[in-house]
């Protein structure tokens, strides 16, 4: 394996375009800042970079929305990010922005380099162009239907349903997300990363050199390079975003995902003057920290760019978690199913730890992982307050009652003792292991298990029961405990910062470096600090708050009624008559239904139309069972011309309706109307 002299860690630039959730938290920032903790602790080389996401499309339809300016939107967030991920304890070592003047500089420079050095194709190729809005639609200036798994919320750029990578012009049904209008085309030129030039060499690079990827990692990366990889535009018909800087590129600027990984650069340029060392020695090793959604960019499409640029190390690991749920249901900013980081850190002030630890256990690292308040409470009251909490308070305690809040001296140990002290450097090989290698949720389990024994240890040991008759072996015992609980102040440091300073303070000792973590850390006659209690108890009340509150959102969204005020679709221009009467739509009954293999989101329905019998592919699986929906009748537009979804031809759409928040249902005759009965 190779040996590196220093770590460089990043985590993924999140869009200043509303705050941080807890998906983002165990998806990114809290493995990330375990990471970072733990080799700071090694006496690593390490920094730790982040920083805003400040361009992109969806940070200019908010600013839209809201009649304000793009860097209105962003001055907003960032602020309340990175204020939010600092008060949580993210301990990155700059915190950075796209906007700012050094990133200008930084991503305009390895364009241009790139650009002089022939590494781009230009083309010209007819784009989507709202004639009313006078501008291109980029990414998500454009959404229609994913041409993969039909999902019709898709992106130009992305279907965040099926993950799927698009170019606008795949969309099917396109519409404009500033007007609603059909779009039309116009030309325009633009320049492209060729990735397929690249994709020997990743082949190479990633599937034969990195095989210890996590396995979706892995698996995601052979599938796209499986699939065959194309030019990919880095540029775009934008205002606002880096400006592309070569001539004739007026009103064009970087696409957001070509600038924003470069970000990682730039935010490590401000922060030291050594930040070649970092990007461009081999002994450094660069370590990407990201949510699934974000491993194209940074396995593919960043290390293709830093490859063409030449200079730049390439990321070494890349692990990426999978998504957290939220009680049972994906996490949405649109329907406001969330835990918001700012709005926790008011409801459970001073319990940074709790959730840093709560998302830790419970990491999405294999597989998605859901996040219950129940859950939340339990993991508080069960391992915090009464494994490490309880076992650390006992040994305080006992020490302040019997031996004046000083260390006691040891006597000679039991095999029982020596037991316990041995687990203290044998735990922490394995915590240090798990983290090593990406597995965090398995540390901070090995984690509490030094606590867990510590209990375990005063439970059979049971000092308070032996003191007035055998106060030599209390002494003992109690030197053990606190040998145990200096250790926990390290071993849980890269989880839970805030109380093992807390705990330090308990016990007026400065921090143990990791690597000198062992049986005898605190001296005898060492005088204790003063204590309380290093977790606190979470009632029902509190819980119950915040269930209440999600239930809440939920009835809404129910009802209908978004918890953020509804965007009210544009009105389309006019059409003449002649046009809607060249849609032949009539009256349907389902008479079967079936989920196309492989997708979330089709069902296969078969489609009784008084006359024949249709199939139709339609993307509403997220919305209705197969068995609810046999037997509805619908109305059904005839003459959309045929397409084939996963080998299915499909012969006609459903007409749905659609919610602000989401929320689908099916358009049908208010009557009783038979089969074939023309809607016009
Ligand atoms: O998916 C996201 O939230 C992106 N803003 C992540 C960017 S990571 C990096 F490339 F900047
Ligand atoms: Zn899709």
């Amino acid at each position: 394996m190779k040996q590196f002299k220093r770590t460089l860690v990043t985590a993924a630039l999140p869009y200043a375009n509303g705050p941080v959730h807890i998906g983002h938290l165990a998806g990114v920032y809290i493995p990330a800042d375990i990471y970072a903790r733990y080799l700071r602790l090694r006496g690593k080389e390490v920094i730790f970079v982040g920083g805003s996401d400040e361009h992109g499309v969806p940070i200019t339809l908010k600013a839209r929305k809201e009649g304000v300016t793009p860097r209105d939107i962003v001055n907003r967030y960032h602020e309340m990010i990175k204020k939010s991920l600092a008060d949580l304890g993210i301990s990155f070592d700059i915190y950075s922005r796209t906007s700012s003047e050094t990133h200008r500089e930084t991503s305009s420079a390895f364009f241009k380099k790139l650009h002089d050095e022939g590494k781009f194709v230009q083309r010209s190729t007819m784009q989507f162009y709202d004639e009313q809005a006078g501008q291109f639609l980029a990414d998500r200036y454009i959404t229609g239907t994913c041409p993969r798994c039909g999902n019709p919320r898709a992106y130009g750029d992305q279907c965040e349903a099926c993950g799927t990578s698009l170019n606008a012009t795949d969309l099917i049904n396109p519409v404009s997300a500033i007007t609603g209008n059909a779009p039309g085309l116009k030309e325009t030129t633009h320049w492209y990363l060729p990735l397929d030039e690249y994709e020997p060499w990743l082949r190479q690079w990633i599937l034969e050199e990195h095989t210890e990827w996590r396995p979706t990692v892995y698996g995601q990366c052979k599938s796209w390079l499986d699939t065959g990889l194309q030019a990919r535009a880095v540029t775009r018909d934008l205002e606002w975003g880096v400006p592309v800087p070569v001539e004739g590129a007026e009103g064009k600027v970087l696409y957001v995902w070509f600038d924003a990984p470069i970000g990682y650069i730039s935010a490590t340029k401000e922060l030291t003057p050594a930040w070649e060392t970092y990007w461009k020695d081999p002994s450094t090793r660069l370590v990407h920290f990201i949510g699934k959604d974000n491993i194209v960019f940074h396995c593919i499409i960043f290390p293709a760019m830093l490859k063409a640029e030449g200079s730049y190390i390439l990321p070494d690991n890349v692990p990426a978690n999978e998504f957290l749920n939220l009680e049972g249901e994906k996490i949405s900013t649109t329907r406001d199913w969330a835990v918001w980081l700012h709005e926790y850190l008011v409801d459970f002030k001073d319990k940074q730890d709790v959730l840093r630890y709560v998302l830790a256990a419970t990491a999405p690292e294999t597989k998605d992982n859901d996040f219950t308040w129940k859950d939340f409470q339990a993991r508080n009251n069960n391992e915090l307050v009464a494994a490490y909490g309880n076992f650390v308070n006992r040994a305080l305690v006992l020490t302040r009652k019997y031996f004046d809040n000083r260390v006691p001296a040891r006597g000679e140990l039991a095999p029982r003792d020596t037991e316990l002290l041995d687990a203290i450097p044998r735990l922490a090989g394995q915590v240090g292991k798990s983290i090593e290698g990406f597995h965090f949720r398995e540390a901070v389990g090995i984690a509490m298990n030094l606590a867990r024994l510590g209990n375990k240890y005063l439970q059979d040991t049971e000092p308070w029961k032996i003191f007035a008759t055998d106060p030599a072996r209390v002494a003992t015992v109690l030197n053990v405990c606190l040998q145990v609980t200096a250790n926990l102040a390290t071993l849980m440091e890269p989880f839970m910062p805030f109380s093992s300073d807390r705990l330090r303070g308990f016990m007026n000792i400065t921090p143990v470096p990791w690597n000198s973590m062992g049986d005898n850390v605190v001296d005898p006659g060492h005088l204790l600090g003063a204590s309380g209690l290093l977790f606190e108890k979470i009632e029902d009340d509190a819980i119950r708050a915040q269930v209440d509150r999600l239930e809440d959102k939920k009835r809404r969204n129910a009802a209908g009624q978004p918890a953020t005020a509804p965007e009210a679709a544009e009105p389309k221009p006019l059409v003449p008559y002649p046009h809607f009467a060249a849609l032949d739509i009539r009256v349907g009954t389902i008479i079967a239904a079936e989920k196309v293999a492989k997708t979330d989101k089709l069902l296969k329905l078969t489609v009784d139309l008084g006359t024949e019998t249709r199939v139709i592919v339609s993307g509403i699986a997220a919305h209705y069972t197969p068995a609810e929906i046999v037997g509805r009748r619908v109305s059904v537009l005839l003459n959309l011309e045929p397409r084939t979804l996963k080998g299915i031809e499909s012969r006609g759409m459903i007409l749905t309706a659609e919610g602000a928040d989401g929320t689908l249902a099916l358009v049908a005759p208010e009557r009783p109307l038979p089969p074939g009965a023309v809607v016009c």
